[in-house]
């Protein structure tokens, strides 16, 4: 089958790879329908993320059809057509038991923070991910979710990451109404939980990012007052004189490891990666936020420490709220929301890329 390959940072090509094959009673195999590249692969893409294996395949975002079941899969039938939420979850041990899907205790077993993420490097569980023909898909009747009838493919892909992850987003930010929410990252994560900030009832939505075509969309999809960093001169000060000198009540972190805006994190975190990865757009939040506001972190970050005014934290009082989403906790909302047109994820895609278009270990390597 075709399947994307990691060779090293930012080496990746299409190769053939053996088909996967059931490996445990819960497993099924899935026919992928579709794909999308997350702003957490461009993690893996650059080598931020330990572990990172060659030959491993990316890919958690993806919708399927069933094309094997093992013996003990009850749920799932062959043909159901699913999307498959990117935490893999046992759904029985004492992390599942309290929602915490992204934590599940048996999916990564080596590890103690995250639980098993498909493509998602070996600190992650070393699960080949979807941006492949086919994909392992294990514990399959715990988050796999039939896709409802009359939804869209391309929205239902959406929700196995990036609604519930700009959704919890907002929700972790314990947003009060007419509260000022501030959005680091105008990605497809910051955008989602822009949008979703005012479910929550907030009165006022600010995002930040420096790409203007991103600001432009989300200044009309969320809709959100947004502004291009390098254009203010102190993102920490604009937050300051456009909140009567309070700070913002919530913000959010939608950028993680790869921000820019400090040469001094970009050489340490993104260059010599001796720090968690460059976080600037964290340093901002905590700073931008109001007295005993919020702050609320989906941006992915690196195991190890990372440059943070935790001072700030502490003298502030500021209440962090962090997590990978918890995707099967929050799907049967979302479902709803996306079939009540509250929410229309599909709109945020720009490009689609037929697997077998995409440039091959051939092209890459003419002579081999
Ligand atoms: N916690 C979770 O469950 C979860 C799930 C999905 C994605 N993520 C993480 O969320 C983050 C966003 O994902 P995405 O897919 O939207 O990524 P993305 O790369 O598409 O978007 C990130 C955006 O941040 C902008 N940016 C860079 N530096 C900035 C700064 N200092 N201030 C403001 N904006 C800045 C970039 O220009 C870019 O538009 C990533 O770190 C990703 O790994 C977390
Ligand atoms: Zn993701
Ligand atoms: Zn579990």
């Amino acid at each position: 089958m075709l399947a994307m390959n990691y060779r090293g940072p930012q080496r990746v090509r299409i190769d053939q790879k053996p088909m996967p094959e059931i490996r445990h009673p819960q497993d099924a195999i899935v026919r992928v329908t579709r794909s999308c590249i997350c702003g957490s692969d461009l993690h893996l893409y650059n080598g931020s993320v330990p572990d990172t294996r060659v030959g491993m395949t990316f890919g958690h975002e993806f919708t399927g059809v069933v094309e094997q079941i093992g013996p003990e899969v009850e749920k799932l039938k062959i043909g159901d057509h699913v999307l498959v939420p990117f935490n893999i979850a046992c759904g029985k041990c004492v992390f599942c038991q309290q929602e915490m899907y992204g934590n599940c205790h048996e999916s990564n077993p080596e590890a103690t923070a995250v639980g098993g993420i498909f493509g998602y490097s070996h600190t992650a569980g070393g699960y080949d991910g979807g941006q492949a023909e086919y994909v392992r898909v294990p514990y399959a009747d715990v988050s796999p979710t039939v896709i409802p009838e009359g939804m869209d493919p391309d929205d239902a892909v959406m929700l196995t990451d990036v609604v519930p992850t700009g959704y919890q987003a907002a929700e972790m930010g314990g947003i009060q109404p007419g509260d000022t929410v501030m959005v680091f990252g105008a990605g497809p994560v910051g955008i989602m939980a822009a949008r979703c900030a005012w479910l929550f009832g907030a009165g006022r939505v600010i995002i930040i990012d420096q790409i203007d075509y991103r600001l432009e969309f989300a200044r009309n999809y969320c809709p959100c007052e947004a502004y291009n960093f390098k254009e203010l001169d102190d993102p920490v000060l604009f937050a300051k004189k456009t909140t009567d000198w309070l700070g913002a009540d919530v913000c959010i972190d939608a950028v993680g490891a790869e921000a820019n805006g400090s040469p001094f994190h970009n050489v340490l975190g993104r260059g010599l990666k001796m720090i968690g990865g460059a976080a600037p757009a964290l340093h901002w939040a905590i700073n931008s936020v109001k007295k005993g506001g919020v702050v609320s972190i989906v941006g992915v970050y690196g195991p190890i420490q990372t440059l943070v005014p935790i001072g700030n934290v502490v003298n502030k009082g500021i209440t962090i709220r962090a997590n990978q989403a918890s995707v099967k906790r929050l799907l049967p909302r979302l479902i709803e929301h996306v079939q009540n047109g509250i929410l229309d994820p599909k709109a945020l895609i720009t490009h689609r890329i037929p697997l077998n278009t995409c440039p091959t270990h051939t092209e890459f390597f003419p002579q081999s």
